[in-house]
């Protein structure tokens, strides 16, 4: 899977393993500092980074979360997550590739291998308020107002491949956001 970015090498999606943890690490818990948790409790931003060390994404790796990873050469470039064919866990792209049309690829080749595993055509997603716009541009509707739980603010979407074209989500239900924490 490819694609062209205006400011780099094609980038190629994959399917991520383990070895990836500390990367998606990296990017993610720098991306939620940037743009996420600004908003949050310190107990919150706590919270929601604790999900996100490289120890935690091992283990959503190795428990079934389907992650994918973008890659321009040996650069990560965004990253996606869903769990149970159902949620869309995480969708992040670094600064420098944003507003490319990567997270819409990306969410394209999550919402894809949820429905060959399963038939899937209905996400949801803990949003953060940051990216709500960019979830409603890919089919995501907001069906409540923004909510704080243990200092994590988020807004609850859903997708329905009637909706769009895509498929994703964020557990909020289980104290995580979009940015999710599990
Ligand atoms: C939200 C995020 C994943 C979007 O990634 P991206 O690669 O820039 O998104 P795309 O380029 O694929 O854009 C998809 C659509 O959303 C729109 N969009 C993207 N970012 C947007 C923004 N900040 N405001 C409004 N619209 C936006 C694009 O215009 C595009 O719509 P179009 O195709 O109809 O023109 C990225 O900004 C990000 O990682 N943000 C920080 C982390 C975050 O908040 N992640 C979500 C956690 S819940």
């Amino acid at each position: 899977m490819a694609l062209e970015a205006a400011t780099s090498a094609p980038i190629h999606i994959r399917p991520a393993t383990t070895a990836d943890a500390a990367r998606i690490s990296d990017l993610v818990s720098s991306l939620a500092s940037e743009f996420i948790t600004h908003e949050f409790t310190d107990e919150g931003r706590e919270r929601l980074l604790s999900f996100m060390t490289p120890a935690a994404i091992e283990i959503l790796i190795e428990t079934g979360y389907r992650y994918f990873v973008a890659e321009a050469g040996s650069e990560l470039a965004g990253v996606v997550a869903t769990r149970d064919d159902k949620h869309l866990y995480h969708l992040f792209v670094a600064t420098k590739f944003q507003r490319q049309g990567l997270a819409r690829r990306l969410w394209q080749v999550a919402g894809a291998a949820c429905f060959a595993s399963s038939g899937a055509t209905e996400f949801t997603v803990n949003a953060s308020r940051f990216a709500v716009a960019a979830y409603e541009r890919l089919g995501f509707v907001c069906v409540g107002e923004p909510k704080e739980t243990a200092g994590v603010v988020s807004v609850p979407m859903k997708h329905s491949s009637s909706s769009a074209e895509g498929h994703c989500e964020t557990p909020i239900a289980r104290g995580v956001s979009a940015c999710e924490s599990a």
